[in-house]
């Protein structure tokens, strides 16, 4: 096992498209902060390959495309490669094995039970069409992403919680029966509320890419603002700015919980100190939702800004990116194959760990001939 009390870190993507601001307040934002914390022995970042097939197992070119845009906005957003590990889960072979193993220790009655996966099968239309096996079982493939790193710290969004939980549940089944080998991991999300779960600009649950409902990380100022003026809505029965405004299920309002702080407000708009400032003229009436969105816009673009022209030099320096890959997935190969061999000795499977067994057939067969 890893030293006692190391805190490590295991965090995925799967690279289905370019990442989103969803993603970004969801997530990445925090990743940041925890690897520029220092407090972690080891940060790994995995763009998580295989489960992505696991829903496009007929369009194997678009995941193999989004790799470069996933580790693209992983540099772009601040994901250091010296302080963060970064690799891609296909091309870690213990990670497939781990996944057979725990299948034996979960039901598909449980897994049936996740409301992540129930909630995926039906937008994907699986119920008609069929339930391909792997899908079904991904949550037991991210229980090995997770082990397999002897992750303690799991940073995600909160429509995976379901997928911690049943990791920590295979985590104490496997420890119980084949003795103390894995490492319990622990969620961790945003205290955000609006960041925890950022609608998409239409005001629809979830950012997606068939809903049309995101802004990109890479997008640009113009898609930005157009974003914001032609999909976003305020308050309907804000109709005159006099009038008094409401808060709830406002967008632009969701979205500055989100993403403003008080130095946008010195910069952008100094005739409020804050937010609350800002909501409660709002709700007195007075405040035109023009000012509001041309707000957001300033607060997003200047977000985004820094992290567009990082996106830029690495993209001319596709070369660099690769041995990046490269060198990351080396040190995850090594870390996630003496995990497997740990769980196979656990399992009492690792008949050629050496010869030690050789011994062992020997005194059965003897004591069997008695
Ligand atoms: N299921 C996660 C998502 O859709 C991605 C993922 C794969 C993951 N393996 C993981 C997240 C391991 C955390 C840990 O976002």
């Amino acid at each position: 096992m890893s030293e006692p009390n190391q805190k490590i870190i295991l965090t995925a993507d799967r690279p289905t498209g370019r990442l989103h601001l969803g993603h970004y307040v969801g997530s990445l934002k925090r990743r940041v902060e925890l690897q520029n914390s220092g407090e972690f022995d080891q940060i790994n970042i995995m763009i998580a390959d295989d489960q992505a097939l696991t829903d496009n197992a007929d369009n194997p070119g678009k995941i193999r495309d989004n790799i470069i845009n996933v580790v693209l906005d992983y540099l772009s957003v601040g994901i250091d490669p010296t302080k963060s590990n970064i690799c891609v889960q296909s091309t870690l072979p213990a990670l497939h094995a781990l996944t057979f193993y725990y299948m034996n220790l979960v039901t598909t009655a449980r897994l049936a039970r996740n409301p992540t996966v129930k909630a995926e099968i039906q937008l994907r239309g699986f119920e008609d069409e069929g339930l391909p096996v792997g899908f079904f079982a991904y949550p037991v493939s991210q229980t090995a992403d997770i082990t397999a790193f002897d992750a303690t710290v799991v940073p995600v969004g909160e429509d995976q919680l379901p997928m911690i939980e049943q990791a920590r549940e295979i985590v104490e089944r496997f420890n119980r029966i084949y003795g103390e080998t894995l490492v319990l991991p622990t969620a961790l999300i945003p205290e955000n509320d609006a960041q925890r779960r950022l609608p998409g600009v239409d005001g629809k649950a979830k950012m997606s890419k068939s809903l049309g409902n995101c802004i990109y990380l890479s997008d640009s100022a113009k898609t930005i603002k157009n974003q914001i003026n032609r999909k976003m809505f305020t308050d309907p029965q804000h109709l005159r700015i006099e009038d008094p405004g409401h808060l709830e299920g406002n967008v632009v309002f969701t979205y500055l919980d989100a993403f403003c702080t008080d130095e946008h407000f010195a910069e952008f708009l100094p005739e409020y100190k804050n937010l609350d400032e800002l909501k409660d003229h709002y709700t007195r009436g007075g405040l035109g939702d023009g000012t509001c969105k041309k707000f957001l816009y300033n607060v997003l673009n200047s977000t985004l800004e820094p992290i567009r022209q990082e996106r830029e030099k690495w993209a001319n320096d596709i070369d660099s990116v690769y041995d990046i890959l490269k060198a990351g997935n080396e040190k995850a190969r090594e870390i996630t194959g003496n995990t497997l061999a740990r769980v196979q000795k656990s399992m009492r499977i690792d008949y050629f760990a050496d010869r030690s067994i050789v011994k062992e057939w020997e005194t059965l067969l003897k004591n069997a001939e008695k």
